[in-house]
């Protein structure tokens, strides 16, 4: 036994050399072809770090995340304070407090978070918690799970000392009322009407996390979970290769699991750029002809590079790295 199991270590020991002997550099010594395979050749210092990228004009949660990173905080940290900031705001119609309610005036918000590990923590159908991302990242640090829904997200948010709050603002219960009017579901998902924000961020050290916090389609139907919360299609990280989040429709999101698609086409070697038209072209194709349907990404690569694509006109994505702090309009294909 202990003769094969020799022999076995020899095989792969000579596999791995010859391997090594075909792509030539000492600089790859110390990979295994496994690793050399599926891992693109990352600049260990990042070309832009610290970097943080978020959906849409989401300038002050940008600046709550920089105050994190410019510190030495951890990626993790300033994703957090990033989402935190749209979530407390009442005039921000997607996300938080304020955010538009479901046909029967609920306001229920879906939010998840992911670290450089590869820890995940997610809520959906969450109601009456202002800050739902904060609650997502209890889940990753205090449960055995990597999800919670509905009242079990409530009660265990309560458990953690999180406040049980009225989220439905005043101009929200108004623009409820008057759509209960006429009662006609439009998802298209743009500015107006939706923008939920997904940050992501590389620290001085080079690690990766991302945030993603929304109170969803406005006049969903009661008990509708989007792409938010659902790692892989709002938000995903793998700080091997890069990061990357959507916004707009999450129907369309979840089911071509967007953002571990964008991550994936990098680690095959497409920039940040390429791989967020490539995602979004896939919901592009499929479209029906009377579907007019908002869909955007960012992502972010382990060398600090970034990318942001969208569907239709009118995206934008807001970019702090230590040169440039400024929102900019994504490219798009209609
Ligand atoms: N993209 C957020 C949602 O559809 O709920």
């Amino acid at each position: 036994m202990l003769l094969l199991t020799k022999v076995v270590k020899l095989n792969l020991l000579d596999s791995r050399r010859k391997f090594l002997k075909l792509f030539g550099g000492t600089a790859l010594v110390g990979l295994s072809p496994v690793q050399l395979a599926c891992t693109p050749n990352y600049n260990k210092d990042a070309l832009n770090k610290p970097l943080v990228i978020a959906t849409w004009n989401n300038y002050k949660a940008n600046e709550a995340a920089w105050e994190v990173l410019q510190n030495g905080g951890s990626a993790l940290d300033a994703v957090e304070a990033g989402a935190r900031i749209p979530e407390a705001d009442p005039n921000d119609q997607s996300v938080g407090y304020g955010g538009l309610p479901d046909r029967e005036g609920n306001v229920s918000l879906d939010a998840c978070i992911m670290d450089h590990l590869g820890n995940a923590g997610s809520v959906c159908y969450l109601k009456n918690i202002k800050h739902p991302i904060s609650v997502a990242r209890k889940v990753m640090e205090e449960t055995p799970h990597v999800i919670l829904a509905g009242d079990g997200a409530l009660a265990f948010a309560l458990e953690q000392g999180f406040e049980k709050e009225n989220l439905l603002s005043d101009q929200a219960k108004e623009k409820w009322l008057d759509w209960l009017k006429e009662k006609n579901y439009r998802p298209e998902g743009n500015r107006d009407q939706h923008d939920t924000i997904g940050i992501l961020a590389i620290d001085q050290k080079g690690n990766l996390a991302g945030a993603c916090t929304t109170s969803g389609m406005a006049y969903k139907m009661q008990g509708r979970v989007g792409d938010s919360p659902i790692i892989g299609a709002g938000m995903f990280v793998d700080n091997e290769v890069g990061a990357a989040a959507a916004t707009g429709v999450g129907e369309k999101v979840l089911t071509t699991l967007g953002s571990f698609l964008v991550v994936e086409l990098m680690r095959q070697g497409k920039s940040p750029q390429e791989a967020c038209e490539e995602a979004v072209s896939r919901i592009h194709r499929k479209l029906k002809s009377e579907e007019n349907i908002q869909v955007g990404y960012v992502a972010l690569d382990k060398n600090g590079r970034f990318g942001a694509h969208s569907i239709q006109k009118g995206f934008e994505y807001t970019l702090f790295k230590p040169e440039t702090k400024t929102k900019f309009a994504a490219s798009f294909i209609q």
